[in-house]
């Protein structure tokens, strides 16, 4: 079975990465598929968001890294893959989650959507969080990998 993950990923974290590379385990193919939404502007460009996703996930031979603007669901019909994969990190996800699946549905009823739950080690983990730790200078080597960690505190270095 193949299918997409779809998010921001401004940036990946050590939530997402447990959530591509659980799925990717039990999938053949999975995409990682980054949103390109101009209007809402993130700390990372797209390019730089898809250049630490294929960094990080380069172990991962099945897992492919691209990027999709406007509907998700016309993605999947130029993708030809219809089953979405989304972590669950608390009951606080799960209207979101909720209603984005069943919109996702309604759009296209091909469409499924599968939930992993989250890895209770990042339960709290977010990549808002992990931007707010880095804009203050803390320690936030444990949410990211290296790369992510470096390329953050680069953004952030003078201030923003
Ligand atoms: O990581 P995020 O920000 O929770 O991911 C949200 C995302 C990108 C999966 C969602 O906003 C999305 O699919 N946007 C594309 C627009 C769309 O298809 N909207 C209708 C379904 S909610």
């Amino acid at each position: 079975m193949n299918a997409i993950y779809p998010g921001s990923f401004d940036p990946v974290t050590y939530g997402h990465l447990d959530i591509i590379e659980r799925a990717a385990k039990k999938l053949d193919h999975l995409i990682v598929a980054v949103l390109n939404n101009p209007s809402k502007k993130g700390i990372f460009t797209v390019e730089e968001r898809i250049d630490l996703l294929v960094e990080v996930t380069k172990h991962l031979p099945n897992v492919e890294i691209d990027f999709f603007s406007g509907l998700l669901s016309d993605y999947a019909v130029k993708k030809n893959c219809f089953t979405m994969i989304r972590g669950l990190r608390a009951v606080s996800d799960f209207e979101y989650e909720m209603q984005m699946a069943l919109v996702n549905r309604k759009l296209n009823p091909k469409i499924e959507t599968l939930f992993l739950v989250s890895d209770s080690k990042y339960a709290f983990l977010s990549s808002s969080i992990v931007k707010e730790i880095a804009q203050l200078n803390g320690n936030f080597s444990c949410f990211v990998p290296k790369v992510v960690e470096e390329a953050l505190k680069d953004k952030f270095k003078g201030g923003l």
